[in-house]
């Protein structure tokens, strides 16, 4: 059998208490006589305890009753905490009570007096065993939570590259948004365009006509002005589009969603994609309420600027359905494109969605639209969806779903309250 028995013995080093002399006597010439080394022989459990230090022993065997104030259960007690040294107890028939808290606590093994040599042999052994094995035990637990917690920062650092990850998507989503709103903003800049350019030639003709009078000045500039805050406003509203999210708030969802339609409004008209917003207060019954001043007051909690990249996400994509369909079907070519979004307010939740009736979604294709870089379109990155459920669903414990037909797709970003 291969355990600690079996194989060669050990020259444990033995400190002896015991206070009775011919007894300690006995033990230790016993003791030597089967190899061992005897550090030492005391007589109190403080004694012991000073040469455990000292002597850094391998074994302890310790009498229960010892003279002075320190019996042999509180010295063990203090040599094993202290030093990590084994202590079998030696013990006699008559002290049954300190016998029983001899066992109670966490001993390594006890001799009833009085015993055999082979006894005692077998007794220092199995206690320098089983004190091997604990060490041996404590080391594995040691190594077990280090990996323990080796893998926890694993599993830390691997969130922490994905939150990485999930920024630079985010980045890269607004990039590409930015890139709509600058088509968006040409767009509104070309009707003042027009105006002011028709301003500067009359103003060239009113010279040679000889009209130019102090009215005609205050009316140029006045109008020109108009024009050009028009166009300022546009940057403004830009910027505020962009604006970096700060904290979470309390906003209008009908008025995150009107101003996302107020920038890309024009650009879609001239396209002959009209953009249709109907608000329902389902507690009041299915009356179209866009205008009751009561929609304005559904409110959600979370961050507003990621709300209107999603709706504006999803606008986009309807608008990239509808060009689609017009450029795969010559019969389509010049359809008039509908999106239409829906606010409903429901009793737990606010429900918003975008209904286009575009290309729809083929079966094979639905399954991996929310997928990081899953695009089927020429110039398109395909992490627009994506990004919007992230911050629908992560960022704002919402949910995001679609459902397609061959008239069309429907994406509904829901909320709770
Ligand atoms: N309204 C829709 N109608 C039809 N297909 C859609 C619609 N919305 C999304 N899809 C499909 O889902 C895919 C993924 O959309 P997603 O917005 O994530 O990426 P993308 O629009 O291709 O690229 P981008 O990163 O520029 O938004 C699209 O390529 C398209 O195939
Ligand atoms: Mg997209």
């Amino acid at each position: 059998m291969e355990n600690g028995l079996s194989r060669k013995m050990s020259k444990a080093r033995i400190l002896i208490v015991e206070d009775e002399w011919i007894i300690a006597a006995n033990l230790r010439s016993t003791l030597e006589g089967l190899g061992y080394e005897v550090t030492s022989v005391v007589l109190s459990g403080e004694d012991a305890i000073i040469h455990a230090e000292a002597e850094n022993p391998g074994i302890v065997l310790m009498d229960i009753k010892l003279r002075g104030d320190m019996d042999g259960v509180e010295a063990a007690d203090t040599i094993k905490a202290l030093y990590d040294i084994p202590v079998v107890y030696l013990t006699s028939n008559t002290d049954d009570a300190t016998f029983e808290r001899a066992v109670d606590t966490d001993s390594f093994g006890y001799l009833v007096k009085p015993f055999e040599k082979m006894e005692l042999k077998y007794a220092i052994e199995m206690a320098l065993y089983k004190h091997k094995t604990e060490n041996v035990i404590k080391e594995k637990t040691r190594q077990l939570e280090e990996l323990n917690n080796n893998l926890e920062m694993r599993v830390k650092e691997e969130i922490a590259k994905g939150l990485q990850k999930e920024h630079l998507l985010i980045h890269q989503s607004k990039l590409v948004s930015m890139g709509e709103m600058m088509v968006a903003i040409s767009h509104q800049w070309r009707q003042p365009l027009n105006v002011i350019g028709l301003l500067v030639q009359d103003l060239e003709e009113a010279y040679e006509f000889g009209e130019i009078s102090r009215d005609y000045v205050t009316d140029m500039t006045r109008d020109s002005m108009a024009q050009l805050n028009l166009m300022s406003k546009t940057i403004t509203d830009f910027r505020d589009f962009f604006k970096p999210s700060g904290d979470r708030s309390h906003f209008s969802v009908k008025a995150a969603i009107e101003e996302c339609i107020s920038l890309i409004k024009l650009q879609y008209e001239n396209n002959q994609i009209y953009v249709e917003f109907v608000a329902q207060n389902v507690n009041v019954g299915a009356r179209a309420l866009s205008d009751s001043p009561r929609m304005s007051e559904i409110t959600i909690f979370g961050y507003p600027e990621e709300y209107k990249q999603v709706v504006l996400n999803l606008i986009t994509n309807a608008r990239d359905a509808i060009r689609e369909k017009r450029r795969r079907d010559f019969f389509s070519q010049g359809y008039r494109g509908e999106i239409l979004i829906t606010l409903a307010d429901l009793k737990n939740s606010v429900i918003v969605s975008v209904k286009d009736n575009g290309t729809g979604i083929p079966a094979g294709v639905i399954d991996r639209i929310f997928e990081p870089y899953f695009t089927t379109k020429e110039d398109g990155i395909g992490i627009g969806l994506y990004m919007s459920k992230i911050i629908v669903e992560n960022h704002m414990g919402g949910k995001l779903y679609v459902d397609s037909s061959e008239n069309g797709v429907r994406f509904t970003v829901e909320i709770m309250k």
